[in-house]
């Protein structure tokens, strides 16, 4: 048997249907169904008496019959059993009437056959004459009766006009039966009938099996059967015919025609197709996911039929295109309706779509065979220009446009920069879009300022109070300094750092970061003064505390400048001592300014840069110096560990007022370092006496704290 799945169930259901009707129609009685019993005749098993007429109505449930079976019949005989008698009917119809005993000739003997009801009914009347012969003490009768199941099936014909139970299978059930019909025909609804199934209506299962009715046998004439097969949209269904398939064609000149009979094959937005012949079809692809098929047979003429399988296929989207610089995966030979594919894009290159950049990319196969979206294009990316140097440049080594894998190489405009962490140092654009250097040791470039190395040498060295003029960038960190007209010294240390004397910015009694100091670098010649830089902050020494102009300890301050230095030939930072540098007696350093040049009643403020180089003096002898001083001089103050003594003894040489603040350098091998800063004296140029001066090298600490923290 060949059923397929839809089918079958629709089978199933009628059956069921059916059954549900049965039990409907023949509701039991209300009483107990009695489905056996036994009748005796009055007064069984002595004789029975005269002049009776006794009746028993018998009946079982429904769809079941009687049995009859005696266990013992003796009435007294007569011909037709005209006295006494046993009269077995069914409705009206008599069964039978029994009188007599086994042995008897005359009467009528039930025999030891059962007997059975064509119906659940059976009605007894047993009668007897008023004359009983006394030699005949008949006994009467004893009679079983039970319900036997009626096979309806086999039963005849029931009635006139009735037909048959069923008109194709009937199947015996306890107490009734049901009809059934065969392959191809379904029941009418009045349960007895079969008619010829189209099996029709909608196939919505992604596969199935369809037949015409009756196949393979000729279905009567007049068919008009239609069969749908719809399943979901993003599937194609095929038609697979099997051989055996006959419509009946007309040959006519243009071959065979389907005239009378077909099989009309209709797909959405496509002529319908009418199929006849004798040749199997074979196998159509429909690429829809809606057929219809129309079965039509006139009343005239021959067709055996068709069947066929049907599946269905997901629709095909096209391959996609390769997509340079990135991939698209998965890689496979057929995409269908649902697959998903994505696309990435090789390491330094971006996904793009419609001139936009997005993160990422995946497309479905739609049911229309259609990528939901177009594929993107994968572009290079960039890291964008590469982050500028302060005080320094950026060169392209190679790539193009900042591009992934360009390499650009920072250098520091030298002599006045170095690079830290190098000479020169690379960057490549990387897949992270960041410009990152080899390994990524350096996150971010940065020019640090080269100090204390001028580009320019001084050749002969001279004395400020018998000093010389210093030559354009030969001291490029001197500064001059000026409040209300009074001159001092500094220097730049860094580039937003000045260093100078304390008693420079804090005068006894006054205030340091008085606003009317003025700051000049870069300068040779006052008369050729440029702009003041601002000041942002003064820090003294905090235990500077000079409040009678005679004690000098400490005397150091620094200088915020409010912008940073861009620095040159011209200006150019001094270097801070080493930890622990050497102030050798004897060893020479370069004091600088521009303050008193000559001394007596000619004193004079030089307008032009002085320098002179002077020999650091034994502590102890400057010391001797000053007490011989004290004994002539009020006032003096004291030489601390905080300060050291530079000059000659015979005082031809000297730094003076004007120079407070400035510079006192050693230079080590063509590097200038600052070992003092100008402080006090007794007068200028004074023989035995020398000039005093801050020692740097005992401030290194507070210096890294105030500009840290400043
Ligand atoms: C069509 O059906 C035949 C059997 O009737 C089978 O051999 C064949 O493989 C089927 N073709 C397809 C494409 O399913
Ligand atoms: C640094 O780079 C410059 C310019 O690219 C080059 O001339 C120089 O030789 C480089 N120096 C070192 C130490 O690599």
């Amino acid at each position: 048997m060949d059923i397929s799945y839809p089918t079958m169930g629709l089978t199933s259901c009628i059956i069921w249907f059916l059954y549900a009707s049965v039990c409907g129609s023949w509701p039991l009685s209300d009483s107990e169904p009695v489905m056996y019993g036994e009748v005796q005749s009055p007064q069984y098993p002595q004789p029975y008496p005269p002049n009776l007429q006794e009746q028993w109505d018998l009946s079982v449930p429904e769809g079941y019959q009687i049995q009859l079976t005696f266990t013992h019949l003796d009435i007294e005989a007569s011909a037709g059993c005209y006295y006494d008698s046993l009269t077995v009917l069914y409705n009206d119809k008599l069964l039978g009437k029994f009188c007599g005993n086994k042995d008897s000739a005359d009467g009528h003997h039930p025999g030891n056959q059962p007997i059975l009801s064509p119906g659940n009914k059976l009605t007894l009347i047993f009668q007897s004459d008023e004359n009983n012969p006394e030699r005949h003490q008949n006994v009467g009768f004893s009679v079983h009766y039970q319900a036997i199941d009626m096979d309806e099936c086999s039963a005849p014909q029931s009635g006139v006009g009735s037909g048959p139970l069923c008109s194709q299978i009937c199947l015996n059930t306890l107490g009734s039966y049901l009809c059934s019909c065969h392959h191809g025909y379904e029941l009418r609804s009045d349960q007895r009938t079969c008619v010829l199934s189209c099996g029709g209506g909608i196939f919505d299962e992604p596969e199935g099996h369809l037949f015409s009715p009756g196949y393979p046998n000729a279905p009567p004439h007049a068919v008009s059967c239609q069969y749908i097969i719809s399943v979901e949209s993003g599937l194609t269904v095929s038609l697979n015919f099997t051989d055996n398939f006959h419509i009946e064609s007309v040959d006519t000149q243009d071959g065979p025609n389907c005239f009378h009979h077909w099989l009309q094959v209709t797909v959405a937005d496509r002529e319908p197709v009418k199929l006849c012949g004798g040749k199997s079809p074979g196998l159509i692809a429909t690429n829809s996911n809606t057929v219809k098929l129309d079965y039509h047979l006139d009343d005239q003429g021959l067709s055996k039929g068709w069947s066929l399988d049907y599946s269905t296929q997901r629709v095909k989207c096209p391959l996609p295109d390769n997509v340079a610089k990135g991939k698209v995966t998965p890689k496979l030979d057929e995409y269908f309706f649902r697959d998903y594919i994505s696309v990435r894009c090789d390491q330094g290159y971006k996904l793009m779509m419609e001139g936009q950049e997005i993160e990422s990319f995946s497309a479905m196969c739609l049911s229309n065979g259609q990528w939901h979206l177009p594929l993107p294009e994968c572009h290079i990316i960039d890291c964008g220009k590469p982050e500028a140097l302060l005080n320094g440049g950026v060169t392209f080594l190679s790539g193009f446009k900042n591009q992934y894998r360009s390499v650009v190489q920072y250098h520091c405009n030298e002599p006045f920069y170095s690079l830290l962490g190098g000479a020169n140092v690379s960057f490549t654009c990387e897949a992270d879009r960041k410009w990152r250097s080899i390994n990524n040791v350096i996150t971010s470039p940065t020019c640090i300022p080269v100090c204390g190395r001028p580009t320019k040498h001084i050749s002969a060295y001279q004395r400020i109070i018998g000093g010389n003029e210093a030559p354009e960038d030969t001291i490029p960190w001197q500064v001059l300094l000026n409040e209300g007209g009074q001159r001092g010294g500094g220097f730049v240390i860094a580039d937003r750092w000045i260093m100078t004397a304390a008693h420079v910015v804090k005068h006894p009694g006054g205030h340091e970061g008085n606003e009317n100091l003025k700051i000049y670098m870069g300068l040779t010649d006052v008369t050729t003064l440029n702009s003041p830089l601002r000041v942002s902050s003064i820090h003294v020494h905090p235990d500077y505390n000079n409040l009678q102009g005679t004690d000098y300890n400490n005397d150091i301050a620094l200088i915020k400048l409010q912008d940073s230095i861009t620095f040159s030939s011209s200006v150019m930072p001094v270097c801070l001592p080493a930890e622990g540098a050497a102030y050798d007696t004897g060893t020479l350093g370069t004091v600088s300014g521009f303050g008193v040049t000559k001394v007596g009643s000619t004193q004079k403020i030089t307008n032009k840069l002085q320098y002179v180089r002077l020999p650091v003096v034994d502590q102890e002898i400057c010391r001797n110096s000053i007490n011989s001083a004290k004994i002539s001089r009020d006032g003096v103050p004291d030489l601390t560990s905080n300060m050291f003594c530079a000059g000659i003894p015979d005082g031809t040489k000297d730094s003076c007022q004007g120079d407070s603040g400035g510079p006192f350098t050693f230079s080590e091998n063509g590097r200038f370092w600052v070992a003092g800063i100008v402080s006090w004296g007794i007068e200028c140029g004074l023989s035995e006496t020398y000039g005093v001066y801050t020692k740097v090298s005992n401030y290194l600490d507070w210096i890294n704290k105030i500009m840290q923290e400043n």
